[in-house]
């Protein structure tokens, strides 16, 4: 239902708004309030300052409200408003597939540091979702030859939306990982696999749990089945790059060293937190 409609001002309905937030539970009530307006008004959220003092029309208001609703039944901000920033891009996002998380940013980086010597180097985006990771390498090296996998047809046509949408060719294929990843000679495998594992589902927040597609969340050994696999598909001196987190990057970087690869490094993410787990294969 929505929220008893007063004639307002930004500032008075951020607070009524967040008010309402934060008492059905949302963590970050305030924040989330200021971007839900902004988002409705067509303004950055530095710019809702700008126009603090702007009385909302009716249907801005029955709007914020509609909104509110859906994030107070614990429904992610970024599905809500339906498009998230990823490195330069603004991609769609909605249930089909992962919301893109600021910490996979830095396995771009990664990535891009790896390939950066290679004129048009062919990249393996294993688990591709919304196409965040392949579209942002093939945004920022433009001589990449990009190609998306995923086992979920949901996601992959999210993916092809937001190719269509960032202009940025990319091949998207339908490829079950866990049967093994296509063809060889890669310069460079990236995945950010499926990770938690399911006796961690218990603490997990109701925005994810009950928001993000279960398939993109629990770990199903898709992480040592890639690193497997990409000894094989990727040629001499082909870098392998895996999102992971804290002690379960320690394990991966073990994983790479016994099959082989050479360079073995973590990254820590801008929280500190070990992240982003890569290596060479010998030449
Ligand atoms: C953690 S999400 C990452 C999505 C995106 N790369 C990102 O970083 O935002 C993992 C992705 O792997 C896909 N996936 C899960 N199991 C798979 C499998 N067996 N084969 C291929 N893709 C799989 C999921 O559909 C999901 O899109």
């Amino acid at each position: 239902m929505a929220s008893d409609l007063k004639s307002d001002t930004v500032g008075s309905v951020v607070r009524r708004t967040a008010a309402r937030l934060d008492s059905d539970g949302v963590p970050t009530a305030k924040l989330d309030a200021e971007l839900l307006v902004a988002h409705v008004l067509g303004v950055s959220r530095a710019g809702l300052a700008i126009e603090r003092d702007r009385t909302l029309t009716r249907r801005e208001q029955e709007r914020v409200a509609e909104l509110a609703d859906r994030r107070a039944a614990r429904e992610p901000l970024q599905y809500v408003v339906g498009e998230w920033g990823f490195r330069r891009l603004t991609l769609t996002v909605d249930e089909r597939a992962l919301i893109p998380r600021p910490e996979t940013e830095t396995v771009v980086e990664r990535c891009l540091v790896l390939i950066a010597s290679l004129d048009a180097p062919r990249v393996l985006d294993v688990g591709t979702g919304s196409g965040a990771i392949a579209l942002a390498i093939a945004d920022e090296h433009p001589g990449a030859r990009v190609t998306g996998i995923d086992v979920s047809q949901d996601a992959l046509s999210l993916a092809r939306e937001n190719a269509g949408r960032t202009g940025l060719e990319i091949e998207l294929l339908q490829v079950d990982m866990l049967a093994g990843i296509p063809g060889s000679d890669w310069d460079l495998a990236v995945s950010n696999p499926p990770y938690v594992r399911p006796d961690e589902k218990a603490g997990l927040a109701p925005e994810v749990v009950e928001w993000e597609p279960h398939v993109a969340l629990f770990d199903g050994g898709h992480t040592e089945r890639l690193v497997r696999d990409a000894a094989r598909a990727l040629r001499p001196g082909a870098a392998l790059v895996l999102e992971s987190f804290d002690e379960r990057a320690r394990a991966v970087a073990e994983l790479l060293r016994g099959m082989g690869f050479v360079d073995v490094a973590v990254t820590r993410d801008l929280a500190g937190r070990d992240r982003v787990v890569e290596g060479r294969r010998p030449t």
